[in-house]
């Protein structure tokens, strides 16, 4: 194990790694990062071979693997047209979604080496072969990228694995156009205070910062565990979504809560009696910057 490693797992165990006062270095966001994309390459295979049916659906015309309410936030967008980045597209199907909804020029960023493989693969059988998809960690996006983007598409399961959600943010505010919008479903903060069971419960503090290590492996479509590489996961309260967001000089624009599953995590409790939020679908737009 080198020295660089050997801090890690010390500060790990010992203390919080991110407050907002303290933000993690450019070598430990990297840490973090390389380890987590080599987990989600290790899952590329298996979420391959769980969704089989992909490679037909994805060929109809009206494909569109996204939920009503974010279709219906899109369409506000107006994207006929508009050229979008997804960061952190995984296989390209939400990007392919909005390909189908009339969109202009589209490019697909994923740090993962095999899942951009299979984007390219599947947007290849359709007839949207001109979706472009780069591998590119999110934090390390080459410059010319920069200025370029009416939309920046964020989908269900992408701020958990950020190690600085200021920078994050930072980096959507960039790849816009003045007056461009960020938008984006996630998976509700709140749900990283429940352990994910039958049935799901209560078990940890809502602004705990602790990086959260995990060996389960991420097939989180039907849940089952294998002996995986080592992922990290980050926690957010809405504050620090909000508050990264001013900071990156991005204006809400819209906000809304959602009561049912939007990323299969505790996905039970959308059922619940004392359901709480499991999603949220957001909007923000540049503000116009002279320079
Ligand atoms: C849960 S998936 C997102 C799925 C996406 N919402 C979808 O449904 O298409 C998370 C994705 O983030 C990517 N990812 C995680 N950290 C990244 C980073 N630092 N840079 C680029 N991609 C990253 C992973 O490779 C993975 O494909």
């Amino acid at each position: 194990m080198d020295y660089f490693a050997i801090v890690i797992q010390f500060l790990f165990k010992n203390k919080s790694l991110r407050t907002k006062e303290c933000a993690l270095n450019r070598k430990s966001i990297q840490f973090y990062t390389r380890q987590n994309l080599a987990s989600w390459d290790e899952a590329a295979s298996i979420h391959h071979s769980i969704n089989k049916d992909l490679a037909d659906r994805v060929c109809r015309p009206d494909f569109n693997n996204l939920n009503s309410d974010f279709n219906k936030l899109l369409d506000t967008l107006d994207v006929a047209g508009k050229s979008i980045i997804q960061i952190c597209c995984n296989n390209g199907i939400d990007l392919l979604s909005l390909k189908n909804k009339g969109s202009g020029y589209c490019l697909g960023v994923d740090g993962s080496f095999e899942f951009i493989k299979q984007a390219r693969e599947l947007c290849c059988s359709t007839e949207h072969a001109q979706i472009e998809f780069i591998q590119s960690d999110i934090y390390e996006l080459p410059e010319d990228l920069f200025g370029r983007f009416d939309i920046v598409l964020v989908t269900v399961g992408v701020i958990n694995w950020m190690p600085d959600l200021s920078i994050f943010f930072d980096i959507c505010q960039r790849l816009l156009v003045d007056n461009g919008h960020v938008v984006m479903e996630e998976i509700h903060p709140v749900l990283n205070m429940f352990e994910q069971a039958e049935p799901s419960y209560l078990a940890y503090s809502y602004f705990d910062k602790e990086p959260v290590k995990d060996e389960n492996g991420l097939d989180y479509f039907t849940n089952k565990k294998y002996q995986a590489r080592p992922n990290y996961w980050f926690q957010y309260t809405l504050s620090d979504l909000f508050s990264c967001a001013i900071s990156a000089n991005l204006q809400l624009a819209h906000f809304k809560e959602l009561p049912y599953n939007v990323g299969n995590y505790c996905a039970d409790l959308e059922h619940s009696h004392s359901n709480p939020p499991l999603g949220f679908n957001a909007l923000w737009q540049k503000r116009f910057t002279f320079s």
